[in-house]
């Protein structure tokens, strides 16, 4: 069904123009409960939505979203292995990569998909032992020092930005590195300060035919071969794909490949075997408390009921601010310098997920899915963008995330670091009005034609919408239950849009086009069938 044809949804329309004329501190002043009214826990986690534009109503209405589009039985169906990604007749499994053997079969086709993942964690676990232990050696008998990932999208972005999160957990004698842009410079730049006697490439591709992943690939084993010689290969090379052929066509041995499925899709692949290099960052004990945390985030999202469902409700407060108060973006901002990579992370999860406009039925969407998603680690961004979220007059609902602990502790660092995180959503909420100012400005003892010359600047309108979730710490198990906490954010997101999150056709369509003007650049083509931008910009390249 539509949704925006629901009771619901016109009942959520209604609380959304009732909402516009109240702020958010009136609503604080209204209500001495409201925190404990419009925040949840999870297993030491606070989830803080409190300064979000809502009412104990308004969050009654949008329950009702969630049985409305029965998001029961859509979890049902993802659990099931039903092939929900309908688009590419797949299921959408990825639960699955860390669902523990001792609790019991999941069915893929009616196959127990559980001995194939535990036996390529196994395999996984195996080869970090040897690398690790110093066993595995190059070509010419020295221990790897240095691990490249070649791999882009779900194939990076993932295992890059848990490596950085998890930098307090990292192996001291391994350092691990990743490479995913087509241009040059990254490989190079990567490859300046490593020797090819210690280096070990995970060519990292579902599909082993992309083209990013496939260039710098071929690049790397240059750079080996040119050193070391073609039989070097088999031992500075290794593959993770659901496509064996292409590996083995590469040069690498079989043995030295790790396989998952395509019942993963690339941006939940992080708890696959893609995520070997996190492995090699972190040992395999982290790894599988990363695979532990994410588990136990599964069954509290299975099992909780709405109100107090995590991945619920940051979906719940998402489809709010974007459908019934129009924002069309979420700021994510993490107070964890650990955490730096993970709004990059979220804009492929999110928005390759969301970034729809066709529904189940082969409609066009009635209503706007998936936001922008950026963002930046404080307190970095708010030396650069935070002016604009405070004075920009734009809807720019916020997400904070921010630990009790430290993962590196360094006196002095980390209560400062909790001040600015809780100071920006105070001030976001509260903003500070004309009055305020000009009293404040006036009790500073500055000239009265100066105060009123610099209170309107000095102002901020406030009524800035934000969450803010608190952790314990960031360690592997928290790492991986936020990281599926986001994902099944999406999938509830998706089920009350109507959209399948994970196909990502848009994506396609630019890489069909770039193959199509491949020749053209290279001259083997003519491009009398471009558009006169598209002919003029490769005219210019080509000098013609
Ligand atoms: O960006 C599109 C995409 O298909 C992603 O979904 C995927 O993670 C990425 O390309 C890389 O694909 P592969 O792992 O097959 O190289």
């Amino acid at each position: 069904m539509k949704p925006a044809t629901t009771a619901p949804w016109e009942a959520l329309t209604r609380a959304a123009d009732a909402s516009r004329n109240v702020h958010l501190r009136d609503m604080f002043a209204a209500d001495a409960q409201r925190f404990s009214h419009l925040s949840t826990s999870w297993n030491g986690w606070l989830l803080d939505y409190s300064k979000q534009r809502v009412s104990t109503a308004t969050m009654g209405l949008l329950h009702g979203l969630w049985q409305g589009a029965d998001v029961p039985g859509w979890i049902v169906r993802m659990r099931a292995g039903e092939a929900i990604n309908h688009t590419e007749g797949r299921a959408a499994l990825h639960i699955a990569l860390r669902h523990p053997a001792s609790k019991g079969p999941l069915l893929h086709a009616g196959q127990d998909v559980m001995p194939g993942v535990h036996g390529e964690l196994d395999k996984m676990q195996r080869f970090a032992a040897q690398i690790h232990g110093r066993h595995w050696r190059g070509a010419t008998g020295e221990p790897i020092t240095d691990i490249v990932n070649i791999g882009i999208g779900g194939s990076d972005l993932g295992p890059r930005m848990a490596t950085q999160a998890l930098a307090a957990f990292r192996h001291p004698d391994l350092r691990v590195h990743y490479v995913a842009n087509l241009d040059g410079a990254d490989l190079v730049t990567v490859l300046a300060g490593l020797q090819p006697r210690t280096t070990l490439f995970i060519i990292a591709s579902k599909t082993f035919t992309t083209q990013e992943t496939m260039q710098n690939a071929a690049s790397a084993r240059n750079w080996l071969v040119q050193a070391l010689g073609e039989a070097a290969v088999a031992r500075h090379f290794v593959a993770v794909s659901t496509n064996l052929a292409e590996v083995a066509r590469f040069g690498i041995d079989p043995a030295n490949a790790f396989a998952f499925w395509d019942w993963v899709g690339g941006r939940y692949s992080l708890w696959s075997v893609i995520g070997l290099p996190l492995a090699l960052a972190v040992g395999c004990d982290n790894f599988r408390q990363l695979l532990a945390g994410a588990h136990a985030m599964d069954e509290h999202f299975f099992s909780a009921p709405v109100a107090e469902n995590l991945p619920g409700l940051l979906a719940l407060l998402e489809i709010w601010n974007t459908n019934f108060l129009g924002a069309e973006s979420r700021a994510v901002l993490p107070y964890s310098q650990s955490l730096a990579l993970l709004p990059r992370y979220l804009q492929q999860l999110e928005m390759e997920s969301s970034g729809k406009q066709t529904d189940r039925q082969g409609m066009p969407l009635t209503c706007a899915s998936g936001p922008v998603i950026w963002g930046e680690a404080g307190t970095n961004g708010q030396h650069a963008f935070y002016q604009l979220i405070h004075q920009g007059g734009r809807l720019l609902p916020c997400e904070f995330i921010v630990c009790k602990q430290p993962d590196f502790a360094l006196p002095g660092h980390h209560e400062k670091l909790l001040a600015n995180c809780f100071a920006q959503s105070e001030a976001l909420m509260r903003g500070k009005t004309l009055a305020e100012t000009t009293a404040e400005l006036a009790a500073s003892g500055m000239a009265a034609d100066q105060v009123a010359m610099l209170a309107p600047y000095r102002s901020f309108p406030g009524n800035q919408p934000s969450t803010t979730l608190l952790l314990p710490r960031l360690d592997p198990f928290a790492l991986g239950a936020l990281l599926a906490l986001y994902e099944h954010k999406v999938f509830v997101e998706s089920v009350i849009w109507d959209i399948n999150p994970f196909d990502q056709w848009g994506v396609e369509y630019g890489k069909q086009l770039a193959s199509r003007l491949l020749p053209v650049i290279v001259g083997t083509a003519s491009g009398e069938h471009l558009d006169s931008s598209t002919a003029g910009l490769v005219a210019a390249c080509r000098g013609t």
